[in-house]
């Protein structure tokens, strides 16, 4: 088939190279020309395992290829994915000034019937506005269709995401529409969740709201663990034993991170305001989340007493390992507040430090995770990055000046760190080892 893709960040790229390694003729579009100046030479703007591959092999093939000309995308293609950003407003609202551009010039070049697919995460009835615009600037009486088909795509596996998902959601109002999307994703052999437009865009905002409240009630429950002595490790493999509640997303932690579930949140509390449901249970879920960077700083606090001036070393920028994106990464913050008390940071990750050194004033960047231990007071854990869960401990404890480690995602044993000297506390667990 021929594929446009309207907007070539991280879910419009991955989906555009997938979508041409199933054989499909793919046109990336990009209003910034300069990222489709380095798209054309295979110089990719994200960090995503595969995909720069992935890119080069379409493009070699010819079967990718990237343009700043949208006159040419929808020209040339039968379904149009638009994919561009839909950020968060300062209200929580999602800003969707972008897909309403594209909507408009879809319509003002269409030369023939299109399918306008909506990819990016976007409010139920966005769908409704999609086809009002097209309607309103087609210039002739072209044919059309919109559809919705959400991505579930997880940053650092989004390859794989795409090729194996657990389903495909499409929201359609007629049989041609339907048809067309099914036959584009016969390839993957998977499920497909076929229904109308506004259940399709809820699918979405109600499946990262349900992951988000996952995470933000196992934090609550690793509070509750914490003042009786339980361990919220064990208490999440428990629950997670139950199939009606499943293991996934039971991770407790210094909270949920990213350019999605933030901005998620926000926008179907927004939604659901604007549509007279308060959703206080998702407002409950953004607070934890919140407020689960205060916990840690609590920890630090319990363990060093007097923030100022002491060094502090941080394992971890990115918001979730495999990834160097940093965006609403609780690391981020959490330094920004240690700072604000008077503390020196020094910080290593694996791929995320060229992104944090933007974002971050006067941390000193480390080249490994040893040169952050030398000389600091204690060592968090922002992110689980793999190479976090081997290191030479008996080094660390020289390097330290005292042994404390506080760590945010849970990879340590706190019984082996007790054995090797440590005092250490991870978030809701049973031994909390004493001096
Ligand atoms: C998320 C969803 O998982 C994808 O299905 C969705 O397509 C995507 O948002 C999107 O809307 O574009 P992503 O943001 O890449 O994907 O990251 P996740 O792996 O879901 O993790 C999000 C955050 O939750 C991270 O900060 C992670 O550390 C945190 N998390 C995750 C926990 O704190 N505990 C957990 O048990 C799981």
């Amino acid at each position: 088939m021929k594929i446009s893709i309207i907007g070539t960040g991280y879910v419009g790229l991955v989906t555009g190279a997938c979508l041409a390694d199933l054989g499909n003729t793919v046109i990336c579009a990009d209003n910034n020309k300069n990222k489709i100046t380095n798209l054309k030479k295979c110089i990719i703007p994200i960090y995503e395992p595969g995909l720069e591959e992935l890119v080069k092999i379409n493009v070699r093939k010819k079967r990718l290829c990237f343009t700043a000309d949208i006159k040419e995308a929808v020209s040339k293609s039968q379904i149009i994915f638009i994919a561009v950003g839909t950020p968060s407003l300062s209200n929580g609202e999602a800003d969707l000034t972008g897909v309403e551009n594209v909507a408009r010039n879809i319509a003002l070049n269409m030369t023939g019937y299109r399918l306008i697919v909506e990819k990016s995460t976007v409010p139920v009835e966005t769908g409704k506005w999609v086809k009002h615009t097209v309607s309103t600037f087609v210039k002739r009486n072209i044919d059309f269709d919109i559809a919705s088909n959400p991505e579930f795509l997880r940053e650092g596996q989004a390859i794989n995401d795409f090729m194996h998902p657990d389903r495909i959601v499409i929201g359609a109002e007629s049989k041609k529409a339907r048809e067309l999307m099914a036959a584009l994703y016969k390839p993957l052999n998977a499920p497909l969740v076929i229904t109308d437009i506004k259940s399709a865009e809820l699918i979405k905002h109600a499946s990262n709201s349900f992951l988000a409240n996952k995470i933000s009630f196992i934090n609550a429950i690793s509070r509750i663990c914490e003042k009786v002595g339980a361990d919220v490790m064990e208490v999440a493999f428990g629950m997670g034993m139950d199939k009606r509640i499943g293991p996934g997303f039971l991770s407790a932690g210094i909270g949920y991170g990213g350019s999605c579930f933030p901005k998620d949140v926000d926008a179907f509390i927004d939604i659901a305001q604007k549509l007279g449901c308060d959703f206080d249970l998702l407002k409950a879920v953004r607070e934890v989340n919140e407020s689960q960077k205060n916990m840690f700083l609590k920890k630090i606090k319990d363990m060093l007493w007097i923030i100022k001036d002491k060094t502090i070393g941080v394992l971890g920028l990115s918001f979730k390992p495999d990834t160097d994106d940093i965006r609403n990464a609780p690391s981020i913050d959490i330094i920004r507040m240690l700072q604000a008390e008077g503390a020196k940071i020094k910080a290593y990750d694996p791929s995320a430090m060229e992104k944090a050194a933007k974002a971050l004033d006067k941390v000193k960047f480390c080249k490994d995770p040893y040169e952050a231990c030398k000389g600091s007071d204690c060592l968090l854990i922002a992110t689980e990055w793999d190479e976090f869960k081997e290191l030479d401990f008996t080094r660390i404890k020289k390097m330290l000046k005292r042994p404390f480690i506080i760590d945010g995602r849970n990879i340590y044993d706190p019984a082996a760190m007790k054995k090797l000297g440590f005092m250490y506390a991870g978030i809701g667990r049973r031994a909390v080892t004493k001096k």
